[in-house]
């Protein structure tokens, strides 16, 4: 029986429950149920169809999956869509996809991180196997790709670890494969706040303690896969969203917050001389690029579980994918809030093509104020820390151009750049072996990016060849006269 305080106040914290957002989700109309699709490929093979279908798409969960109980469920695409994003986040529902960005970024200028608050009860404790007990394989952990190298039970999830020098704790989204009943393997990019947290445990010559969260509320998700900043952990960036802090509770063995309602979380400890193959697994750009290879394993002691538990599943592969719509609402309204707070004014609006994944084809757009602000946007946008890993293409247009418009963009980047003036390039830039134009076995994971400035020259602004269309008064007259010949069109 639940007898969980559901309120929220500053005493107890704010819950943060996936059931609560997907009863809205339901309501809204936009949660697809399936029952009877395996884990084993099936699952993969859903989500493409419905990823690739419209963007928008619904939300996919699946139930009855053979082999398992009723009610061991998995979530696709919880927050593909603007509407989904703007219900996790509790932002007003849009009427499109900029506006949504619009109102993330204007909540930023006043957020504030608020402290995670630690519980002692809440429905992830519902179940608990210790040791011998733990059987990862009890889940119906999904297989999503022909190519893989095997299961993951971490795909949407939050891996959960605290800083050896301090007491910030990172949850960042790694993808973790299941080895066998009680091992998993995590691979995190070299520079990830993981990676560095994990690094600094070995190097010490200590193991890393790790909590896995394998299905939580989406605006935890959010915060963990997206570019939160260095020391702010990604609970209190949350919170700060929700207005209240986030519920937590402390792990048995190393005193580790886990989401008081997440849905699975397995602890252990990651070891740096204990290592199995990992991978491969579908990336985000769309490619197999980083080849199988050994990571640290995690030996998994404890699992704790709600009553019938949701796995939240991402499946990467070529776009779009049943998390690259969500993906790009956030890190644009996020890049957008960056490049504001380093200073840049006249920003009209970012936003990351679905095409790049949010990272390899980002636009901003401005109200050009002085020579050289262009370019500065550019700078900042493929910079700032949201902007900048695995960046491939930043274009600055002019405001009169709405850069969510691929036609419009690509317009202006034939009539408004002069392609040896206008773009630059920069080199070393922050990538990953997940690249797929780096060669195997680079010694460093780093790339280029090119610059490209589509707005008006700023000195020719005044005198730059108007553009050829009609004003919108005269369409208004046309459309007033001609409504009834033209509405079939
Ligand atoms: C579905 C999904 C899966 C991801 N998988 C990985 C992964 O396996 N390894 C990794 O390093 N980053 C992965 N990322 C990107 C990180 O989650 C993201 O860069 C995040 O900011 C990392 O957290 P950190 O900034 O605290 O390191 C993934 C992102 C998403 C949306």
């Amino acid at each position: 029986m639940d007898t969980l305080d559901r309120s929220v106040t500053p005493a107890t914290g704010q819950r943060t429950d996936l059931r609560e957002f997907l009863d809205k989700v339901d309501a809204a109309g936009q949660l697809l149920r399936i029952d009877g699709v395996d884990w084993d490929l099936e699952m993969g093979g859903v989500a493409e169809i419905v990823s690739h279908t419209r963007s928008e798409s619904p939300a996919v969960l699946f139930d009855n999956i053979p082999g398992y109980p009723p009610g061991f469920r998995v979530l696709s695409a919880g927050t593909n869509s603007s509407k989904r994003v703007a219900l996790a986040m509790n932002l007003p529902e849009p009427k499109t996809p900029m506006e949504l960005v619009r109102a993330y970024r204007d909540r930023m200028k006043t957020h504030a991180p608020i402290p995670h608050r630690v519980v002692e009860s809440g429905s992830v404790l519902e179940n608990v196997d210790r040791e011998d007990a733990v059987d990862l394989y009890k889940f119906p952990v999904p297989r999503v790709h022909e190519e893989d190298g095997g299961r993951y039970i971490g795909t949407h999830d939050l891996v959960i670890m605290r800083d050896p020098d301090s007491d910030w704790v990172n949850a960042g989204t790694y993808r973790v494969q299941v080895h066998d009943k009680d091992t998993v393997g995590i691979y995190i990019s070299p520079g990830k706040h993981g990676r560095q947290i994990r690094d600094k445990h070995f190097e010490r010559g200590l193991p890393c303690p790790v909590l896995i969260s394998c299905g939580q509320h989406p605006v935890l998700t959010l915060a963990g896969n997206h570019d939160v900043k260095y020391g702010v952990t990604e609970f209190d960036y949350a919170g700060g969203h929700l207005g209240a802090p986030v519920q937590v509770i402390k792990s048995e063995l190393y005193g580790l917050p886990m989401p008081a309602d997440a849905e699975i979380v397995l602890e252990g400890e990651m070891y740096a001389d204990k290592k199995a193959i990992e991978g491969p697994f579908g990336e985000f750009t769309g490619y197999y690029a980083n080849p199988q290879a050994e990571q640290p394993i995690v030996k998994i002691r404890r699992v704790y579980y709600r009553n019938n538990p949701i796995i939240t599943m991402a499946v990467p592969m070529r776009p779009p994918t049943d998390i690259s719509y969500g993906k790009c609402i956030i890190k644009s309204a996020m890049i957008w809030d960056e490049v504001e707070k380093a200073g840049l004014s006249g920003v009209t609006g970012v936003w990351c093509h679905e095409a790049g994944i949010g990272r390899l084809f980002n636009v901003i757009s401005i109200k050009q104020a002085y020579a050289g602000h262009a370019k500065q946007a550019a700078m900042l946008a493929a910079n700032v820390q949201s902007g900048n890993y695995l960046g491939r293409f930043v274009v600055v247009v002019d405001d009169d151009v709405d850069p969510t418009d691929m036609f419009d963009v690509l317009w202006v980047m034939c009539t408004r750049c002069d392609p040896v003036a206008d773009i630059d390039f920069m080199r070393n830039s922050w990538s990953s072996p997940l690249d797929p134009m780096l060669e195997k076995g680079a010694k460093q994971y780093a790339n280029s990016r090119a610059i490209i400035d589509a707005c008006r020259p700023f000195d020719r602004l005044k005198t730059f060849p108007k553009v050829a269309r009609a004003t919108p008064e005269l369409l208004e007259r046309v459309r007033e006269k001609f409504g009834a010949l033209l509405a079939d069109i």
